[in-house]
């Protein structure tokens, strides 16, 4: 028996594409099912200025196979060295939809992030005045807090102090992975969103650590116990407007990730959205998995809902997804959800 879907052609509101080869590689996964991404600036070094961010935007549509429609949105990343008039002018141009906010050293690439809150309080407060979003990071990097906490003490510590003390910031809780998370946004009002990836979806920390240690379900915010898992579902199959697909699809070749100090991220541009198909289907949410990730984001952002489609088909037979792809930088592997899947996208 033949099923099919067709929503809205859905955006990815968190999406790491990197640079030159493997730029070249991953693009095309994610073009050929979405319409737009908020592009992560956590390259080596970070797109920290406007300008930066105008050339990374014509390096990302030069690698854009030809015949593919694709719109990257530029985001900024936030250093205590920020200039708000930068930012404001890079905004008004249209050039960046977001900046991003990673507390130093809480992730891959993050160095250059944030130690001092209130060093970065002016970019915050030009931020708030013009509208433009904030995307954060979430987790506190303390050595004495569990790698398990750090999400929910982020909350406590950093990010409701941030808000309280930024009226009309707009911020995006990224890729959060906690029940605290789902219930910090949902006690709040319209000002405050989250993304939500597939695999965090899909994934609890036992997936990671039992029966052998599984470096491709490795990502951060680490994966929490089930109970948190069942939380995310909940809420992105809720077809709540606060919460929106950022797949956070991080390319890592396969020796930085099998490794003995390996690297962070989970590969699902390529399969996405069938995943997500399957487990909307299977919360008997199907109708929902249009608002989830094509309308709620865009929404949030102030941008049109896309105009074109994508059609998601369920058939009898098991889709094969490719285990790796290939890049010139070595071979990136595809995310495993370790059951079949029935659904393909085009
Ligand atoms: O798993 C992750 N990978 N989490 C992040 O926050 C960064 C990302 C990356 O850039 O590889
Ligand atoms: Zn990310």
């Amino acid at each position: 028996m033949t099923q099919s879907l067709t929503i809205a052609r859905p955006d990815d509101w968190h999406l790491h594409l990197r640079d030159g080869a493997m730029l070249t590689a991953v693009l095309p996964e994610t073009a050929r099912h979405f319409a737009r991404a908020i592009i992560m600036p956590n390259l080596v070094p970070p797109v920290v200025t406007a300008a930066q961010a105008a050339t990374y935007r014509d390096r990302i549509l030069a690698a854009l196979p030809d015949g593919m429609v694709f719109e990257p949105l530029m985001t900024l990343y936030l250093t205590e060295e920020t200039d708000p008039a930068d930012v404001a002018e890079a905004h008004a141009s249209g050039l960046i939809k977001a900046v991003k906010l990673y507390p130093a050293g809480a992730t891959t690439n993050s160095a250059s992030g944030v130690a001092d809150f209130d060093k970065v309080r002016g970019v915050l407060e030009k931020m708030a005045e013009i509208g433009l979003p904030l995307c954060v990071h979430g987790e506190v990097t303390d050595a004495d807090v569990d790698i398990f906490d750090r999400e929910a003490v982020f909350i406590d510590r950093v990010l409701d102090p941030i808000r309280k003390a930024t009226p009309g910031l707009r911020v995006i809780m990224e890729h959060i992975t906690t029940s605290d998370g789902v219930d910090y946004v949902k006690s709040n009002d319209s000002d405050l969103g989250a993304t939500i990836t597939t695999h965090h979806l899909i994934i609890n920390r036992n997936h990671i650590l039992v029966g052998g240690i599984k470096p491709h379900y490795y990502c951060l915010p680490v994966a929490k116990r089930e109970e948190h898992r069942l939380a995310l579902r909940a809420a992105a199959t809720s077809g709540d407007a606060r919460f929106f697909l950022g797949t956070d699809s991080a390319p890592h070749t396969d020796p930085n990730k099998l490794s003995a100090c390996g690297c962070a991220g989970c590969f699902t541009a390529t399969n996405t959205m069938p995943l997500l198909a399957h487990i909307f289907e299977e919360d008997g949410a199907l109708d929902k998995l249009e608002a989830f990730a094509s309308r709620n984001g865009p929404v949030f952002y102030g941008l049109p809902v896309n105009n074109t489609t994508l059609t998601l088909t369920k058939s009898d037979i098991a889709t094969l997804f490719p285990n790796q792809i290939t890049s010139d930088d070595g071979p990136v592997t595809v995310f495993d959800p370790g059951y079949p899947i029935y659904w393909t996208a085009s």
